[in-house]
């Protein structure tokens, strides 16, 4: 490293540590964040951005050109392969007034459309259910203990828009759309997303409001990981300024019965076995050790390029 760069990387190291300390004197909080998960998460995930144009501006929703739903027919037309779709099976979480429904329904023809959302919400579809054509069927259960789904066939194509801040249970509504899908099917993800750039959940309990929890690009990313869905394009160009992401994700793993994470991830420290044979992935103290050592590499190869 050369002298400039050694005092660059000083007085980074020292603005840190002053806006740290000078943060709760103007009453805010400023951390240092842990990304601990990157290494792992590199080695296991497949992440690509694109930026391939998507028909879909809009900052803000809300005001008065909202159109009252997230993704534009024209942005859903710019992201998903409608030729290789024709005639899928398809899944749509929590269609509310119909909108990306009727398009699925029009464009995709879909083999069956099976709708899931919550029993609340039947009034609002029963004013345009009767405009799908196609096979159809409704599922009024929250999808993260959804029974009725598991008992139907896999779906090629599942969309979850807007749907997953909505609820806290992110881990099994990803788990249960992973069980519903066939190994190789894709999930259209949108969602808020909390702009830090850790992988964390900001938990939010507005007055009036139901309880929220917001998570982080990353935090999306690593959970999408641990529930069997490894394979993931970003589409950047979609609403860019606003704090709404899309990914279209493929899934890669099964999850065994009664496991919501799939078997490159170790949620709970397993028994080392007798013979002292590891996975390939390892579950014992020295895979943690590899996993801190190859973060910090990664970190210090990334710092370099700076
Ligand atoms: C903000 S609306 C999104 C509507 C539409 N998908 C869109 O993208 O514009 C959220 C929808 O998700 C549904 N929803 C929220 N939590 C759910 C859950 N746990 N299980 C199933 N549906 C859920 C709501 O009932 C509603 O229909």
């Amino acid at each position: 490293m050369e002298v400039s760069d050694r005092l660059r990387a000083r007085a980074r190291s020292l603005a840190r540590r002053a806006i740290v300390a000078a943060a709760p004197r103007v009453g805010l909080e400023a951390y240092e964040p842990n990304r601990d998960y990157r290494g792992r998460l590199g080695t296991l995930s497949d992440y690509r951005e694109d930026d391939r144009p998507v028909r879909d501006k809009r900052v803000e929703m809300g005001g008065e050109t909202d159109l009252g739903h997230t993704v534009t027919v024209e942005a859903l037309e710019d992201m998903i392969d409608v030729r290789s779709l024709h005639g899928a099976r398809v899944l749509e979480v929590g269609p509310k007034r119909g909108f990306h429904s009727r398009w699925l329904d029009r464009t995709l023809e879909p083999a069956e459309l099976v709708l899931v959302d919550l029993p609340s919400e039947r009034a609002v579809h029963d004013t345009w259910q009767g405009e799908l054509r196609c096979r159809h069927r409704f599922v009024y259960e929250d999808l993260a203990g959804s029974a009725e789904l598991l008992g139907l066939e896999r779906f090629d194509l599942a969309l979850c828009l807007g749907v997953l801040y909505h609820s806290v249970y992110h881990l099994q509504m990803l788990a249960m759309l992973n069980r519903a899908t066939r190994l190789g099917g894709a999930l259209l993800l949108e969602t808020t997303v909390d702009p830090r750039s850790d992988a964390s959940i900001r938990l939010r309990w507005q007055l009036r409001a139901k309880a929220k929890a917001v998570p982080t690009l990353d935090a999306v990313r690593l959970m999408l990981a641990w529930t069997g869905w490894r394979k993931v394009v970003h589409f950047t160009d979609y609403r860019p300024g606003s704090t709404e992401v899309v990914l279209l994700c493929e899934k890669t793993d099964e999850l065994v019965e009664g496991r919501d994470f799939a078997a490159t991830v170790t949620p709970h420290r397993t028994a080392r076995p007798a013979t002292g044979d590891e996975s390939p992935l390892g579950t014992g103290a020295e895979e943690d050790l590899l996993a801190g050592m190859e973060t910090v590499l990664l970190d210090a190869l990334r710092a370099e390029k700076v």
